[in-house]
């Protein structure tokens, strides 16, 4: 499904939405570890881009964030509010990250997943990423991590 959700760069104002969203979607049962101070220093960061996904101006549905390197970037956060999951939203702030990440000569996108979240792990294996290794202990020592890597294609 195609989202109409508009994907904008988040300001510091989302920040305290983004963190809670990533509190309660992502970082459940670990330590809180991106707070809503985190969230404002990675949207200042020249390096990340914040993005942020909403509906007629409404209260944020989604979140991503990424961090780019000379060659690869990393997404170090994506979520979607539950209400509004399955509509498309997490693939258009996706594709917005891949089609920046292409400008700026990105080769390889990289990222980490709990290793309980099955249903992360089929969104980036439809979205192309494929495993590429597993973290042990990675979230706190509380829970593996896999891998999942995406090439893009140049050209
Ligand atoms: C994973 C997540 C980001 C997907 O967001 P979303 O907006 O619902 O994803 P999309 O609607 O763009 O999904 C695109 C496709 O991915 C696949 N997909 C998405 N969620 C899936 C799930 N839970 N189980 C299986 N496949 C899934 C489907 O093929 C889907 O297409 P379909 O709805 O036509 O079947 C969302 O479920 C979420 O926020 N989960 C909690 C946080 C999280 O796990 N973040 C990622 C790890 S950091």
């Amino acid at each position: 499904m195609i989202t109409d959700h508009e994907i904008t760069l988040a300001t510091l104002e989302d920040a305290q939405a983004i963190a809670e969203l990533s509190r309660d979607a992502i970082e459940y049962g670990l330590p809180w570890r991106w707070t809503p101070q985190r969230v404002s220093v990675a949207i200042r960061d020249r390096s990340t881009n914040v993005l942020v996904a909403r509906r007629a101006a409404a209260a944020l549905h989604g979140f991503a964030v990424m961090q780019y390197g000379d060659e690869t970037a990393h997404l170090s956060l994506l979520a979607v509010r539950e209400s509004a999951r399955r509509h498309g939203v997490a693939s258009a702030l996706l594709e917005w990250l891949e089609a920046s990440a292409r400008v700026a000569g990105i080769q390889t996108l990289r990222l980490e997943v709990r290793a309980s979240n099955l249903g992360a792990m089929a969104f980036y294996a439809r979205m192309g990423f494929v495993e590429s290794g597993i973290r042990t202990g990675y979230y706190e020592g509380l829970e593996d991590a896999f891998r999942m890597s995406k090439r893009l294609a140049t050209g």
